[in-house]
């Protein structure tokens, strides 16, 4: 049975949404490393959503910036004989250059160091200061008498006072998960000079956070944090929100704090400050109102993804800033698991790490980002980057399923009907049930729940192959009249362009590709119109097949 194209054209899809203003950062990788896969993991899935959100509709501003402040950048510029500002440059150039090879479309990518920063950084200081929510304590730190200098946790290593295990950082131990402090590790050793640390003690300025805790308590429980991120926010409520040191001492890699001689803000607390300035420097750019984005109760949306090692600084360090100078808080902080390879989480400053750099010379950035995004959910249990699975998705899935099905139609169209598509589609019921089908994969997008999104694809391309499997088009005889089959291989074309536009927001480079082979821009709003009556282009391979062989040997 045939449908006229009016008939079609009645087919009602109702996706309704409210125009809406977005801001969205990510964490801000630090500027003494390469971008690996982990970070990856985290851009990738923000740049999902954001490239989702966009497609429906809404006013979307996606920000970064590089952490270009603390000890570890001022000694990795001493190590390489340039000067720390020179050292974030190179770094913040080579880092936006990775980011752009994996089609992260950050509106703006800044710096900690940037001039407006620093201005913010103060200015919010000065305010803190005036409503006396900065303290001075006397501190006792673990001190470098060779390198002269106060040791931050992360260059001290010494047994775990819990559980005994050696080599272990001076804030929290690997192996047991303990927090605790610099001081309390047994035989302390400095990673920078490998000579035992002394006691020092010093002044450090401290945000008071106890006299915050109330409005904090009451924002984290608002719905803004998941159930899962809530119950560890609850222990740390427990046992009564601790002042945050934000000062370090000489020498440092850093804002100065006014009034100091040698003191520096600490990096965690200009990096969180950045999110701010980052935006104000689109501001700046696009023209928009910085206002209307940070003032309190400000109706635009604001996201942060992070991995759940910084939950602490994001739910509680920077509410409680925002909230002390009255700006708005976050709508929903959205925290992911870490990436493990290999069985091994792959930590920031050590563990086995597949650069950028090095996934883009053997591989493309598409196909990291589906893996990750069919592996992804809401909640932040850890992923595994297996190369095995990995291969086998893209070649079943991308390569088998999606790809094959615009070939295998695509070529009698090719050969037999002039490249177009016809005026009518086969099989209007089951058109209409991938078209409400998309539903729930907006849906799916929309919170997150990427797996399912893909699984709901997977879904859809499993049954449009069946259906073109059912049909036997390569059976139909006198091909060249047959408006049968025209019909059927216009309807799978018209399949696949419904599942490609699903996966928009995951597959930039698949997606131009496909929009030339379909001769069409693929968008959301044009699902419930099938293409007909349309040329297409001759069909070119869209997806190379993986060899895991060739990986096995390469990673
Ligand atoms: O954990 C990190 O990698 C930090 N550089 C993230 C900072 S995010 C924010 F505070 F700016
Ligand atoms: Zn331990």
């Amino acid at each position: 049975m045939y449908f006229h194209i009016n008939a079609i054209l009645l087919l009602f899809y109702n996706y309704e949404y409210i125009k809406k203003k977005i801001l969205v950062t990510c964490a801000l990788p630090y500027a003494n490393g390469s971008i690996h896969i982990g970070h990856l993991l985290e851009h990738i899935q923000a740049d999902i959503w954001v490239r989702y959100k966009k497609m429906i509709g809404h006013e979307v501003w996606f920000c970064c910036a590089d952490d270009s402040h603390g000890t570890a950048i001022m000694i990795e510029s001493k190590k390489s004989c340039i000067s720390p500002e020179s050292l974030i440059s190179c770094v913040s150039k080579e880092h936006q250059s990775d980011f752009k090879k994996f089609n992260i479309s950050h509106d703006h990518y800044s710096s900690t160091n940037s001039r407006i920063n620093k201005n913010f950084v103060k200015n919010i200081y000065l305010t803190l200061k005036k409503n006396k929510f900065i303290i001075e304590n006397n501190v006792e730190q673990l001190y470098d008498l060779k390198e002269g200098m106060f040791l931050p946790d992360r260059f001290i290593r010494g047994i775990c006072p819990v559980c005994y295990q050696k080599d272990q950082y001076g804030d929290n131990c690997e192996s047991c998960g303990s927090i605790y402090k610099a001081v309390e590790l047994i035989n302390p050793i400095s990673n920078l000079s490998l000579t035992k640390p002394v006691l020092r003690n010093t002044v450090h300025l401290f945000f008071s956070l106890s006299a915050l805790e109330d409005k904090l308590k009451k924002w984290v429980f608002s719905g803004v944090i998941e159930q899962k991120v809530l119950n560890k926010l609850k222990e740390w409520f427990q046992f009564g929100l601790k002042d945050w040191d934000i000062s370090r001492d000489s020498p440092y890699f850093g804002f100065k704090i006014p009034d100091f001689l040698d003191k520096y803000f600490y990096v965690w607390f200009d990096a969180l400050i950045s999110y701010i300035s980052s935006f104000q420097e689109l501001c700046q750019k696009e023209q928009l109102n910085f206002y209307e984005f940070w003032k309190e109760n400000s109706n635009v949306e604001l996201y942060h993804f992070i991995g759940k090692d910084i939950i602490y600084f994001h739910a509680l360090f920077w509410p409680a800033i925002l909230e002390a100078i009255n700006f708005r808080k976050p709508t929903k902080i959205f925290v992911h698991g870490y990436l493990t390879y290999q069985g091994i989480k792959l930590s920031k400053s050590r563990g086995s790490i597949i650069s950028a750099k090095k996934w883009i010379k053997y591989l493309d950035s598409d196909s990291l980002r589906y893996y990750y995004a069919s592996k992804l959910s809401s909640n932040m249990d850890d992923i595994e980057m297996n190369l095995e699975e990995f291969t086998k998705k893209i070649n079943s899935d991308i390569v088998n399923k999606i790809v094959n099905l615009a070939a295998r139609n695509a070529s009698f169209l090719n050969n037999f009907f002039e490249n177009h598509l016809s005026s009518q589609l086969d099989d209007i019921n089951l058109y209409q049930f991938f078209v409400n089908s998309t539903h729930a994969i907006g849906r799916y997008w929309e919170d997150r729940k990427f797996n399912l999104a893909i699984r709901k694809i997977i879904e859809l391309s499993d049954l449009a192959n069946e259906y073109i499997n059912n049909k036997k088009p390569w059976n139909i005889s006198d091909i060249t009249i047959n408006s049968d089959l025209h019909n059927i291989c216009s309807t799978g074309i018209n399949f696949f362009r419904i599942i490609i536009i699903c996966i928009k927001p995951v597959m930039p480079d698949l997606i131009k590709r496909s929009e030339k082979f379909l001769i069409t821009k693929l968008n959301w709003e044009s699902i419930k119109f099938p293409l007909l009556n349309h040329k297409i282009s001759i069909f070119k391979p869209l997806y190379k097949r993986i060899d895991f062989n060739f990986l096995k040997d390469h990673f």
